[in-house]
């Protein structure tokens, strides 16, 4: 998969029907803008199935059907009927660690002990004095298990209550959950994210997590949760086999079906583990190594280059800036570090996912007391991820292009009147702009799309070097983190500028390249890359 993937949050992207949420003819409505106006190559749908909307739709009720919110499924099918006549492909989200715990399956489950798909969920005995029967804790706080008054055992739910985790060693289950990929398999869907697919198998003993801060945690954890050193509660090696059984589905099915996983482990061998040692499991597990990585030239190129050194021979690289759940880059980086950021992002090796509304810029939406919806900033206040799922800023006007004009929508629009597509496709120099000419580079060059990836060692210590290469081709990416002028010679005395992330700089240009505080230049065909340069 050598694409960019689009991953739009169904609720924020576009409302037909003026209930304030977005839907699936909505996507359907904005496919010329993504793939012309644009131009990536596949959309990541988050959930759209039926659900109680405990935490927004990873909380599945129904794993073949759409809620009516979004629309139904002859909607679903009209989308990707579009998409593929559009040459995008479509990936949407499935949540195979949790159920709703209003799904049927629970709802048997819980009903009685003798019940045949009690085992499909983890039960378990209190502990002798009628406690949790282990330490583990949930992601969104406190125990990961809830007692169950009616039937006297715990149950364990990994994030919600109303999120219970299903039971992988349960054969039945197992078959059951993969009838649902099939189902969207034979619908038309190109492929799936998989939702924090390591947490799929624990250890079967339950045995306590120890406590050891600061090992294999997500640092975006609540500081409770990262207490404990979570060896036993996610990513037991079992998974593995899970993802393979998944890969042989998707191979069964004709035109290169797809599986990413949203795999945080800090252990990088452990992450890439997740490719299969034989490439026999997901296409790829999600990078998120650019959201946690300190901003700043030599630390990222450690970091990507920590990454390309686990990730297997014949697998591919994979690089994410934003998601529904973690600040947006402006937010975290202020615009023209976010400016760098996307060109990072869509020059390193690897398959770039962008998020809804960062092409434009958008930042985080303050939202107050009274708007705010994530049930994880409600149980560990600072965790919200609220800011950065506000509605798509189509225009300036009431509604936004979003929903109608006077129609509330689910969570505020951000002020800004210039931050809208509209707005932004009439300004040369806009972040719009940026990601759309950024694009059609990344289109339009070998070496970017598929080339090998070198860093550049002779450039000052405030800029991120590396060059791409493909056959003889090859294109150099010039980053300066710093707030200083530098200069940067490259071998040859001309070089041509492809683009600068502030867009007022392209073609030859003669001598050493200066770049500018925190500008990010692309150079292409220099002729043979050295670099060597000067700072301040
Ligand atoms: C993943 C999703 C997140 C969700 C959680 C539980 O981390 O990205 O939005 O809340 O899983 O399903």
């Amino acid at each position: 998969m050598t694409g960019v993937i689009y991953q739009i949050y169904p609720r924020s992207f576009q409302d037909t029907t003026d209930s304030g949420i977005g839907d699936l003819p909505g996507i359907t409505r904005r496919l010329d803008y993504l793939a012309d106006t644009l131009g990536i190559d596949a959309i990541w749908i988050s959930p759209f199935y039926p659900s109680p909307m405990a935490d927004f739709g990873y909380d599945v009720s129904d794993y073949t059907d759409v809620h009516p919110l979004f629309g139904s499924l002859a909607d679903f099918d009209e989308l990707v009927a579009e998409a593929h006549a559009r040459e995008l492909r479509v990936i949407i989200d499935w949540v195979p660690n949790h159920s709703s715990d209003q799904h049927p399956w629970f709802q048997a489950a819980r009903s009685s002990r003798d019940d045949p798909k009690r085992d499909w969920y983890l039960w378990h005995d209190p502990a002798p004095d009628g406690s949790p029967p282990n330490n583990w804790l949930a992601v969104f706080g406190g125990s990961a298990w809830e007692w169950d008054e009616a039937t006297g055992q715990y149950y364990l739910h990994s994030f919600l209550k109303e999120q219970p985790d299903l039971n992988w060693r349960n054969p039945q289950l197992r078959t059951a959950m993969f009838d649902t990929i099939r189902f969207w398999l034979d619908r038309g869907a190109d492929g799936f994210r998989v939702d924090v697919a390591h947490f799929v198998m624990k250890d079967p003993e339950f045995r306590d997590n120890p406590t050891a801060p600061g090992s294999d945690l997500m640092p975006r954890y609540g500081p409770a949760y990262e207490t404990q050193d979570h060896v036993h509660d996610k990513a037991h090696p079992d998974s593995h086999d899970v993802y393979r059984e998944m890969r042989a589905i998707l191979n069964s099915y004709d035109g290169d079906r797809f599986a990413v996983g949203e795999i945080s482990l800090d252990d990088l061998d452990r992450w890439a583990a997740y490719y299969g040692d034989e490439l026999d499991q997901l296409h790829m597990p999600f990078n998120f190594t650019l959201l946690t990585t300190p901003w700043e030239a030599a630390a990222l190129r450690r970091s990507v280059e920590a990454v390309e050194a686990v990730v297997p021979d014949g697998g591919w690289p994979n690089f994410v800036l934003g998601n529904h759940d973690t600040p947006r880059p402006v937010r975290r980086l202020g615009q023209a570090h976010a400016r760098i950021g996307a060109m990072l992002l869509l020059t390193l090796r690897g398959t770039p996912t962008l998020y809804y509304g960062d092409e434009l810029g958008m930042d985080d939406v303050d939202v107050s007391p009274g708007e705010m919806q994530d049930p994880w900033e409600i149980r560990v206040p600072g965790k919200g991820r609220d800011g950065c799922r506000s509605p798509m800023l189509w225009n300036p006007e009431p509604g936004r292009g979003f929903t109608g004009p006077g129609v509330q929508p689910w969570l505020p629009f951000l002020e800004n009147l210039d931050v809208n597509v509209a707005t932004q496709l009439d300004e040369p120099m806009s972040m719009l702009n940026l990601y759309r000419a950024l694009l059609e580079i990344r289109r339009a060059s070998r070496p970017l799309r598929l080339g090998s990836y070198r860093a550049l060692a002779h450039v000052p210590g405030q800029v991120y070097g590396y060059a791409r290469e493909d056959q003889d081709e090859t294109v150099a990416i010039l980053l300066n983190f710093g707030d200083t002028p530098c200069e940067v010679s490259l071998a040859g005395h001309e070089h041509d500028v492809w683009l600068s992330t502030s867009m007022d700089r392209s073609g030859l240009e003669t001598g050493p390249l200066t770049l500018r505080p925190n500008e990010g230049l692309i150079v292409r065909d220099p002729p043979v890359i050295q670099a060597s340069g000067t700072s301040g």
